[in-house]
């Protein structure tokens, strides 16, 4: 996720390089932080079949990293050969315009530290599980990777241009909540229900959300909640509607959402393509 929020942050930012990197000194994590590691990922890797696109799942079973805490330098060597991206590591969230600056060089940020226990089901702010198992499979994937970047170029000018709201919804949708059609039905992309053990079979099997086609104006025009499942996914048919559809210089379309009203997270519009319409609010996640 991106975003730096108004309470106080919890990873170390005291050793930190002026890019907001940090090592990631992969012998200081403990047994214990390996082991919930490995039962995050047991329970993620069970569920992934089923809900997540073929592109995450044919790249996970490559990446080997069910054991424990994954070391970024090897998993580095094998994603500068597929796609020429690099993970950095990171205390935790950073501000927006350095975040978009490292995507912009093909750099993905990666937090250093791993939840507790107790937040095995849910936490507020992103840990190295949700960024690296949500967030890495898919930088391997060409397309994608290529998305990412041009995000980050796009989030540059948009923040000189006073935009990032607007854009910050597009990541929230795609990148984070994304679902994409496929012939088995319906599958998670979005590294944000990726990485849940109750949203990823929520998103793509419950009544309650609504479904809706991918519609770039649209979403840069909803708000999101970041505390609740969400109320609406946006669909895309392939990788390839998504990276034409950002393609165009979104100046103008900054201007023209600049003076409507956002709409809410749970409604359904006229001109929508709806795929499914909820039927009830989500409960809390
Ligand atoms: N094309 C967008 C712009 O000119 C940038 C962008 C690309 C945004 C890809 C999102 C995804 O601002
Ligand atoms: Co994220």
């Amino acid at each position: 996720m991106t975003g730096v929020t108004d309470h106080k942050l919890r990873g170390d930012y005291s050793r930190m390089r002026p890019d907001h990197t940090v090592d990631q000194d992969w012998d200081a994590y403990s047994e214990a932080e390996h082991a919930l590691w490995r039962r995050l990922y047991a329970r993620q890797a069970a569920l992934a079949p089923r809900y997540a696109c073929e592109e995450f799942n044919a790249t996970l079973a490559t990446l080997d990293c069910g054991g424990g805490i994954p070391r970024f330098d090897l998993v580095n060597a094998r994603l500068g050969l597929a796609t020429d991206w690099q993970l950095v590591a990171v205390p935790g969230l950073l501000p927006d315009l350095t975040f978009f600056e490292h995507l912009a060089h093909r750099r993905f940020p990666v937090t250093v530290w791993l939840r507790d226990p107790e937040e095995f089901d849910y936490i507020v702010e992103p840990d190295v599980f949700h960024d690296f198992y949500g967030h890495v499979p898919l930088l391997f994937q060409p397309m994608f990777a290529d998305y990412l970047q041009a995000y980050g170029q796009g989030g540059i000018k948009a923040h000189a241009l006073g935009a990032i709201e607007m854009l910050a919804r597009l990541y929230w949708y795609t990148v984070e909540f994304g679902l994409i059609e496929t012939p088995g039905g319906l599958r998670a992309y979005g590294a944000g229900i990726l990485s849940s053990g109750g949203e990823l079979p929520h998103c793509v099997e419950s009544a309650q959300p609504h479904r809706i086609g991918f519609d770039l104006m649209r979403i840069m025009q909803t708000q999101y909640k970041i505390d609740t499942y969400q109320e609406t996914y946006f669909v895309i048919r392939d990788f390839s509607e998504l990276f034409a559809a950002t393609a165009p210089d979104f100046t103008p379309f900054y201007a023209e959402l600049r003076d409507r009203e956002p709409h809410s997270p749970s409604s359904v519009l006229a001109s929508d393509r709806v795929l499914h319409r909820g039927t009830a609010p989500s409960r809390a996640a």
